[in-house]
C-alpha cells in the first residue's frame, strides 16, 4: 500500500513500496477530455496539471493516462505515430516530466499506457514498410501478405476488423497488411526481434521518466501463428483457445511479457503492468502471473447486470482467480470504451444473455447502446442511484479499484452527439450501425457554465449537453450529497479496509441483499432489490450511497464501522 510520508519541507513524496498497486484506487484520464489548458478544445497535459488538486483531494493513488503520444487520432490516440514522445496538441515531454513531478509530490503515481499490437500507419516504420516495397526488411516489421485470387486483388483471408469491415487493407503495388482494428492500425509482427527490442526501449524511455506502472493495450493480441495455410474466419472459430489458437491468447506471448518482467524488475521499486486481456477466465492467471505482468483487468464486473447473484458469483470467482496468480483481483465498472454504468443501470430491462468471451470493450459498449437503442425510456435517476450502490460495493471489495474520469460525477453517457460530429471507427466502419465509444469520451464539465463547462477557454471536442451543468465539479464539490462527495468519502475511509485482502460473505436471508465483512470488522452491504432491508440498530453506518434513515433503502449501499470499544 502507498503510504505518504511528510518531508520536512512540507511537501509529499511516496514511499518506496513494492507492492503499492495490489489494493491501489487507479483514476483513468482520457486526456483528450479532461481538462484544456490551452483552448484548443483538445485536452492537454498541462490541463491535467492543473487539477492535480482535484486529483488529490479525490483521495486516489494513482492516475493511469490513456495514450497521449502523436496521433492521427484515427482511433482516439490508440493509433501510435511515436511510442517515445507526446502529441503537439496534448503537450510536450517537459510537461509529462512537470506532470509527473506534480502527481508525485501529492502521493499520486503515474501509469502510462502502451499499445503494442499495432502502431499507427503515420508511425516512421509503416512510412517505411509502404515505401520499401514487397520483400523488404521494412515490410518484415508488419504482417505483409499477397492476395489471393488470379491478380491478387481479394485479401489473404476473410477475416473481419474489431471495428467492422476487412481486417486487411490493399497497398499500392498490389501487397495486403493485417490490421485487427482501424485501417491506420497496422498490426506489427511480433515474431521480429527489432519489434520486441523497440518496445523493451520504450518500456525503458517511460521507466527513466519516472512513470510508474503500464497499462498493456490488447495485450494478448500481440503474438501470431500466420503459417500457410492460413485459415478462413469459419475455420478460425473452431479452433479452441487454450494457447494455441493462431491469433489470440497464445501461449508464446507470454514470453514477450517475461521480457518485460525482467525490464521492471530492474526498478526500485519495480514498475507494475496490468494486462487488457480478453481471454478465458482460466487464462487471466497467467497474464497476472508476478512472471508475467503482475496484474490483468478483470471486466465481468462492467459485463454484469445490477443483480446480486451476478455480482456474488463474479467476486467470488474473481477472488479466487486472482489468488491462483498470486496477484490481487482489479474492478471496473466504466472505462473509455463502453458506455458508463450510470446509464447501463439505467435501461429498464437488464441485459440479456453471455458475453462472448473474445468481446472487446468496444463490442461490450456498442451491445449496450444498442439496447439503449431500443430503450428510449431510460431511468436516469435510477441509474444514477444503482451505479452509486455498486461503486461503493466496488469500492469495499479486496483487490485494486480502476475509476474512470467522470464517474465520480455521476455522469450519463451523452447519447446527443451528431453523426457528424462522431469520431470513433466503430461508428465509420460499421457504416452507422454501432454507435461507438464517443459517448463516454465527452470533455468533462468543472463549472455549470462558461465556454464548454469550465473544460477550457476555447470549446470542446465532441459537444458537451445542456445536463452537464447539473454534474460540475464547482457544484458537486459544495454538495455533501453529491457523487463527487460519496466518492471522496467512500475513497477517505477505504484505507482502514486494505489491511489485508479478505473477505467473508455474510448470509442475509434475503437473495437481493448482499453483505460481506472485511478486515477489523467493517462491512458492505448492498440491497440490490427495491424492498428495504432492515439493519440491526446498532450497525454504524459511515457511509450510504443513498439518504440513510436507519434501514437500507432499495439499490444502496452502505459501510458499516467496526464496533467501538464501548
Ligand atoms: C483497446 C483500447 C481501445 C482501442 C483498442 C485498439 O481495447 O482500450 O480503446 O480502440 O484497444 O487499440
Amino acid at each position: 500500500m502507498a503510504q505518504l510520508l511528510a518531508e520536512p519541507t512540507g511537501t509529499a513524496f511516496l514511499h518506496d513500496d513494492a507492492s503499492w498497486w495490489r489494493q491501489a484506487v487507479v483514476y483513468q484520464i482520457y486526456p483528450r477530455s479532461f481538462a484544456d489548458a490551452n483552448g484548443d478544445g483538445t485536452g492537454d497535459l498541462a490541463g491535467i496539471c492543473a487539477r492535480v488538486d482535484y486529483l488529490a483531494g479525490l483521495g486516489i493513488d494513482a492516475v493511469w493516462l490513456s495514450p497521449f503520444y502523436p496521433s492521427a487520432l484515427a482511433d482516439g490516440g490508440y493509433d501510435v505515430a511515436d511510442y517515445r514522445d507526446v502529441d503537439p496538441r496534448i503537450g510536450t515531454l517537459d510537461d509529462f516530466d512537470a506532470l509527473v513531478a506534480a502527481l508525485h509530490a501529492r502521493g499520486i503515481r503515474v501509469i502510462v499506457d502502451i499499445v503494442p499490437n499495432h502502431t499507427s500507419n503515420l508511425h516512421a516504420w509503416f512510412q517505411e514498410a509502404l515505401a520499401a516495397g514487397r520483400g523488404s526488411a521494412a515490410r518484415e516489421r508488419y504482417i505483409f501478405r499477397d492476395g489471393t485470387g488470379p491478380d491478387g486483388s481479394l485479401p489473404p483471408t476473410d477475416w473481419v476488423s474489431m471495428f467492422g469491415g476487412p481486417a486487411w487493407e490493399r497497398v499500392p503495388d498490389g501487397q495486403w497488411y493485417l490490421h485487427n482494428f482501424a485501417v491506420e492500425q497496422p498490426d506489427l509482427n511480433w515474431a521480429n526481434p527489432e519489434v520486441r527490442a523497440d518496445f523493451v526501449t520504450t518500456l525503458r524511455f517511460w521507466a527513466d521518466r519516472g512513470v510508474d506502472g503500464f497499462r498493456i493495450d490488447v495485450a494478448h493480441m500481440l503474438t501470431k501463428d500466420l503459417s500457410e495455410p492460413l485459415p478462413s474466419t469459419a475455420q478460425l472459430a473452431l479452433i479452441p483457445k487454450d494457447g494455441n489458437h493462431p491469433l489470440v491468447d497464445r501461449d508464446d506471448v507470454q514470453e514477450v511479457y517475461a521480457e518485460w518482467r525482467e525490464v521492471f524488475n530492474s526498478y526500485d521499486p519495480p514498475r507494475t503492468a496490468v494486462a487488457e486481456a480478453w481471454v478465458n477466465p482460466a487464462r487471466v492467471p497467467l497474464y497476472a502471473s508476478p512472471t508475467s505482468l503482475g496484474q490483468a483487468f478483470n471486466f465481468d464486473l462492467l459485463l454484469a447486470d445490477f443483480d446480486a447473484g451476478q455480482f456474488r458469483d463474479i467476486i467470488t470467482a474473481s477472488l479466487d482467480l486472482a489468488a491462483r496468480s498470486g496477484s490481487s483481483s482489479t474492478w471496473v465498472l466504466s472505462n473509455h470504451d463502453v458506455v458508463r454504468h450510470a446509464t447501463r443501470y439505467a435501461l429498464s430491462s437488464p441485459r440479456t444473455g453471455g458475453q462472448h468471451p473474445d468481446a472487446t470493450p468496444a463490442s461490450a459498449a456498442s451491445a449496450w447502446l444498442r439496447s439503449r437503442g431500443a430503450d428510449p425510456a431510460l431511468d436516469r435517476e435510477r441509474g444514477e442511484r444503482r451505479a452509486r450502490a455498486a461503486t461503493l460495493l466496488m469500492l469495499g471489495l479486496p483487490g485494486s479499484a480502476y475509476l474512470y474520469q467522470g464517474e465520480e460525477l455521476g455522469l450519463h453517457e451523452v447519447a446527443e452527439i451528431p453523426d457528424e460530429q462522431r469520431q470513433d471507427p466503430t461508428f465509420f466502419r460499421t457504416g452507422g450501425a454501432e454507435i461507438g465509444r464517443d459517448g463516454c469520451r465527452v470533455p468533462l464539465p468543472w463549472t455549470p457554465g462558461g465556454t464548454s463547462f469550465g473544460f477550457g477557454p476555447g470549446g470542446a471536442h465532441l459537444p458537451q449537453p445542456a445536463w452537464f451543468t447539473d454534474h460540475a465539479v464547482a457544484l458537486e464539490d459544495r454538495d455533501p450529497d453529491s457523487t463527487l462527495s460519496l466518492y471522496r468519502r467512500a475513497l477517505a475511509l477505504r484505507h482502514a479496509l486494505r489491511a489485508d485482502e479478505r473477505l467473508t460473505w455474510i448470509e442475509t436471508g434475503r437473495e437481493d441483499v448482499l453483505r460481506f465483512a472485511r478486515p477489523g470488522g467493517w462491512e458492505v452491504v448492498t440491497n440490490f432489490g427495491t424492498q428495504d432491508y432492515p439493519l440491526e440498530p446498532t450497525a454504524d453506518v459511515v457511509v450510504s450511497s443513498s439518504e440513510f434513515t436507519g434501514t437500507l433503502a432499495g439499490e444502496s449501499t452502505v459501510w458499516i464501522a467496526p464496533e467501538g470499544p464501548s
